[in-house]
């Protein structure tokens, strides 16, 4: 079932008896990006997903988020869903979002999956550059600043050989707008740091990584991992920064694997 909370597009689907799962995509996707999982899930899990505001079916508004809104938005699709426990299932982005949603909101979440992300906040490095991108995302549009982000999110290999992955990773960008894009980097460069709430977050976590991710890389999630409680990883092979789509065999996999102890 498709729904509009509050200008967020949700949808809740797969066996809804069975434990919640929510999805969140990666800046700057949709929430179609989960279709591999959504459909390995659906046998056993509430599988649902949603866009982030400023993403995809979701409304853009003004342009003017922080990343405190996008917890928000997900607490309160939770809420007008009935859910009152989830796994969360976060990749890029939406680990950010993940990550302070868990330390915002504890009793909401009995699992956490992280995918290609990072519990710091942005380096000054990353500040300047996300400025110049929001800068001429507004001057030039989506489709130069896409052509130029699918080339970092992808292995080479998939970028020589797979055109057919290039380009629907390519339309995900370019359905979104200007203004959602560059409402979501700067989102992005005033999120707070995560890293110190780690040690607290008991529950149990899995963190997936794409072996070639080079925005955030294997060691990055080593050292997230090293500081949670109950965190277990697994590189994903063949993979870049978007390892669910690049090899979802596997990464469905180590997902069903983990969340066989919810079921
Ligand atoms: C993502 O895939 O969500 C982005 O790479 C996150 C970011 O730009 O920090």
């Amino acid at each position: 079932m498709d729904t509009k909370i509050n200008g967020i597009a949700w949808t809740d689907g797969g066996f809804r008896e069975g434990p919640a799962v929510i999805l969140i995509h990666g800046f700057p996707f949709n929430r179609s990006m989960w279709e591999p999982q959504a459909e390995a899930l659906s046998y056993i899990y509430r599988t649902v997903s949603y866009d982030v505001r400023g993403h995809g079916q979701s409304d853009a508004g003004d342009g003017q988020y922080s990343l405190e809104f996008f917890v928000d938005d997900l607490i309160d699709g939770m809420d007008h869903l009935k859910i009152e426990n989830a796994v969360l299932c976060g990749l890029s982005m939406g680990g950010y979002i993940a990550l302070r949603a868990v330390e915002r909101h504890p009793d909401r979440f009995k699992g956490l999956v992280l995918c290609d992300t990072k519990s710091e906040a942005d380096s000054d490095e990353v500040k300047i550059k996300r400025a110049a991108a929001v800068r001429a995302v507004k001057k030039d549009g989506v489709p130069p600043f896409a052509s130029g982000f699918v080339k970092s999110v992808l292995t080479e290999k998939t970028l020589e050989t797979r055109p057919d992955l290039v380009e629907s990773v390519l339309k995900l960008m370019l359905g979104n707008s200007p203004l959602g894009i560059s409402g979501a980097l700067l989102a992005m460069a005033a999120r707070t740091d995560t890293t110190a709430a780690l040690a607290k977050m008991t529950l149990p976590a899995l963190i997936l990584v794409g072996q070639e991710d080079r925005l955030t890389p294997p060691s990055v999630s080593e050292a997230m991992m090293k500081r949670m409680p109950h965190a277990v990883m697994h590189v994903i092979p063949e993979a870049a920064h978007l390892s669910n789509l690049e090899n979802p065999s596997v990464f469905n996999e180590q997902l069903l694997a983990f969340l066989k102890q919810f079921s």
